[in-house]
């Protein structure tokens, strides 16, 4: 990089350990191309972005699977949806159909040389393990398995545990659907009415929620509360909750407290165990670019995972799950005897033998990940999404949109959610998608644009701010 081409100011130690935020500031020349370009040039994962399928403009506006001509790069800022395909990934699929068709059932156990892949019973292990550094677990507080939403109901059939006085359920008033309709079947299925059980924290301005509110809310039912459930990073809006202080806020007034991490692994740094949280789910097909509804990820705290046999006995104590056979220990598993042994940690809230194909696409995204670390991508991510803001923003105090995500950077992941003025969003979703851009639109009138450091590059902010930007009719 240029001597004094980009000042910024990055002091993680002056931050609250939930975040590694950073403060930039950008040159009068950073809305140049040359500037976009010479941060790319010294940018330290700028390689990462060769291990991604791009898409390319002219492919995005593909009807059928054949081939089109035309190469240039479309912009993908939709890995806050979907994550880009990683190059290995065909490889690591490819692996798993050639060791089904060559050794069928032996697959099950037997590692082949010069596979990518463990035995498929391994792989969920393996995964996990892998994974723990990503959400700061200790190994064996992970487990791969299901779907986000199917883990959230497991881990909700453990750690939701109502009487007469204490069974509501405090959430956030934006909570993504499905996890509202997840809360709200669990209480009925109890035997509660979600209308009095379902406590929705509601925002303090705009769409943000402050940590005091959330802290004021617990104060209002903690008498009456069983279960406090948030997102780690909000889907809508982007903000960062932190997670740290609620988590033990909350537990100073004995409470459980889970976390749905579906935009959060991936995107900003966890430290689920130190942080103490008591259980997590997150997906694996937005920043952590398995493929669509590839399998999912959960986290249990290790306190709660103890399987314990007092003084020798033959029965196992431990925390109540919704169990199956592959929540039991691997060495008894197929002694079909009947007596159940639970898998000590996260594992032991697996049930069914995993699809190994699902399983595949997650090891292919986490060796790309094994090349670097969520500090890393942190670091990028922060200076992206300032350098994306600070385009936007610049000049032109009266701009025919706002941004909703919190201006502070240790509040916010990768995206940030742009509020059109009304009637705007048609027309500028046209001119992305003429551009090749892609982002996700929700109506009425948001755009969220996700910067994702492993594969997007600070020329890809730079185009997009002068597409919109134009298309918003500034200069
Ligand atoms: C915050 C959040 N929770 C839950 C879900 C549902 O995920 P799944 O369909 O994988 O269960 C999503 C999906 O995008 C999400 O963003």
């Amino acid at each position: 990089m240029a001597p004094g081409i980009l000042q910024e100011t990055y002091n993680p130690t002056t931050v609250s350990d939930q975040t590694f935020a950073g403060k930039h500031s950008f040159p009068n020349d950073a809305d140049s191309e040359e500037y976009a370009r010479s941060l790319d040039s010294a940018d330290p994962l700028r390689g990462f972005r060769e291990k991604f399928i791009i898409p390319s403009k002219a492919s995005l506006k593909r009807k059928s699977l054949s081939a089109v001509k035309g190469d240039e790069d479309g912009i993908y800022f939709c890995g806050n949806s979907l994550g880009l395909q990683p190059k290995c990934m065909s490889r690591y699929i490819q692996a798993q159909l050639d060791t089904w068709a060559s050794i069928g059932v032996a697959g099950h156990f037997t590692e082949l040389e010069e596979s990518p892949l463990k035995p498929w019973q391994s792989m969920a292990d393996s995964a996990a393990e892998q994974s723990c550094r990503l959400v700061g677990a200790l190994s064996g507080e992970v487990a791969i398995a299901n779907t986000l939403t199917v883990n959230l109901h497991l881990l909700m059939a453990s750690f939701y545990r109502p009487t007469q006085t204490r069974n509501k359920i405090l959430l956030e008033w934006k909570a993504f659907p499905s996890d509202h309709y997840a809360i709200e079947s669990q209480i009925s299925w109890h035997g509660y009415d979600p209308k009095e059980a379902m406590i929705l924290v509601q925002p303090d301005e705009d769409h943000i929620i402050s940590t005091r509110k959330i802290m004021s809310t617990i104060d209002e039912y903690a008498d009456e509360i069983a279960l406090v459930l948030l997102p780690g990073v909000q889907y809508y809006s982007g903000q960062f909750l932190d997670i740290s202080r609620i988590t033990e806020y909350a537990h100073s007034k004995g409470l459980t407290i889970g976390w749905d991490l579906a935009h959060a692994a991936g995107n900003v740094p966890l430290k689920l165990h130190d942080w103490g949280v008591d259980f997590a789910a997150w997906c694996t097909y937005k920043y952590m670019n398995a493929g669509p509804g590839a399998i999912a990820g959960l986290f249990v705290h290790e306190k709660h995972g103890k399987v314990e046999y007092p003084n020798g006995a033959d029965t196992p104590v431990f925390r109540h799950r919704l169990t199956g056979w592959y929540s039991g220990d691997k060495a008894s598993r197929f002694n079909m005897d009947n007596k159940f042994r639970p898998i000590p940690g996260a594992g032991g809230f697996q049930i069914s033998n995993p699809s190994a194909i699902d399983l595949t696409s997650l090891c292919a995204s986490l060796s790309v990940f094994e090349e670097t670390s969520m500090e890393e991508l942190r670091k990028k991510s922060l200076k992206m999404t300032a350098y994306l803001q600070h385009l936007l923003l610049k000049d032109d105090p009266e701009r025919p949109f706002r941004i909703i995500t919190p201006l502070d950077p240790s509040k916010r992941g990768a995206q940030l959610c742009l509020l059109l003025d009304s009637g705007l969003l048609d027309c500028v979703s046209a001119e992305l998608q003429k551009a090749g851009i892609v982002v996700d639109q929700r109506k009425p009138g948001v755009i969220r644009v996700a910067p994702v450091p492993l594969y997007n590059s600070y020329h890809d902010v730079w185009a997009f701010a002068q597409v919109f930007r134009n298309a918003v009719g500034m200069k």
